[in-house]
């Protein structure tokens, strides 16, 4: 099977290297659109120090709507932005991606949601800043967007979404809240796992999921118990960059296929739900993939797989992250629902172990 590594982000990674924002951004036009999450301080200033014009989208506290990006495309548009910063975790960098992606093609942002219409080409220069070690959006060409209406949960994608370039800078995340470092955090060890044992991974991917298995193992119990430590949060903000390296091109699995729509209906955190789903997953998948999921076992640090996720299920334990879909208010009734929702998803189908209905329906009762 003839498989494909593309990855034109230029990365600039390091303490202290959100600085360069002004410069980076001038590299690429005078007037931003700045999409930023209410947490994250205003870079206006330095921006417009720099002889940038700033446009500012209200903060995006939210996973974000075909409503959020029509809102940020007609400011866009109306004020002539070119180029496009996102400042956040990945509901904010989504939206700066999606906006600069649409932004010069014709149409409604719901025909690109539903399909109707395919992206024709690139958009606007998008500049990616996470500020959580969890999606890794700021090195993948999707992003994620609900429409309330329809009550979908979907992908837009094309190659020339991509940011042009992502400041990677730890000190970003020493502030994040620990319930928010648990979901994220849940969401890049979950992507790790998922793109390493994905039929679409490949040695290319491999390499870069292994280490982020490593690293955020390792590194979300300190992350969440001790926000201020330093390596810690180094460890999980890299390696959540690694996990988007390697899922941008591996995809994903079951887990993200289901997270979506029970995120959705359910009003649940993307990282929780990941979180919460990852285990059973795994017991589903781990006769299909033996030899992947005993090398995850060991960059755990464990004997076997089965052990490994045991282990999970303590951490994620540990850091307060739900176990059970009824402690997170999912209606069973709604099991043949998100079932049928599930199907479509291009993560399912990554999966290693093929999932049909019953498949799906079985997982859920697993982790009722
Ligand atoms: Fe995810």
């Amino acid at each position: 099977m003839t498989k494909r590594y593309f990855n034109p982000t230029e990365l600039i990674t390091g303490e202290g290297s959100f600085a360069q924002l002004p410069q980076v951004v001038s590299r690429f036009g005078r007037c931003a659109l700045v999409v930023r999450a209410p947490r994250v301080s205003d870079p206006t200033p330095q921006l417009e120090a720099a002889g940038i014009a700033v446009l500012a989208t209200d903060p995006i506290d939210h996973e974000p709507t075909t409503g959020d990006i029509e809102a940020g495309l007609a400011l866009a548009r109306a004020e002539h932005a070119e180029v496009v910063v996102g400042i956040g975790g990945g509901s904010v960098m989504d939206t700066a991606k999606a906006i600069a992606g649409l932004f010069p093609h014709p149409g409604t942002v719901e025909e690109y949601h539903t399909g109707a219409r395919k992206v024709p080409g690139a958009g606007l220069p998008f500049i990616a800043v996470p500020t959580t070690a969890g999606t890794g959006a700021e090195v993948t060409k999707n992003a994620v967007l609900s429409d309330p209406d329809r009550h979908t949960k979907e992908s837009i994608r094309h190659d020339g979404w991509f940011a042009r370039v992502a400041l990677v800078d730890p000190e970003l995340t020493y502030s994040v809240p620990p319930a928010v470092t648990a979901g994220s955090g849940s969401d890049a060890l979950c992507q790790a796992i998922e793109a390493y044992v994905s039929i679409g991974a490949m040695p290319a991917t491999d390499a870069l999921a292994a280490e982020a298995i490593r690293l955020t193992w390792r590194a979300l119990p300190t992350a969440y118990h001790e926000p201020h430590n330093r390596a810690a949060r180094a460890d999980m903000l890299y390696g959540s960059l690694l996990a988007g390296l390697a899922l941008a091109n591996a995809r994903l699995g079951g887990v993200h296929g289901l997270a979506h729509p029970l995120g959705h209906r359910f009003d649940i955190p993307h990282g929780v739900i990941c979180g919460l789903l990852l285990p059973h997953v795994m017991a589903y998948n781990l006769h299909d993939a033996e030899a992947k999921y005993a090398h995850v076992a060991q960059l755990m640090g464990f004997a076997d797989a089965e052990a490994a996720i045991d282990g999970i299920r303590q951490m994620l334990s540990d850091i307060n992250v739900p176990l059970r879909l009824r402690d997170v208010h999912v209606d069973r009734d709604a099991f043949p629902v998100i079932v049928a929702e599930s199907l479509p998803s291009g993560s399912l189908k990554h999966n290693p172990r093929p999932l049909a209905a019953e498949d799906v329906m079985a997982i859920l009762e697993s982790a009722w």
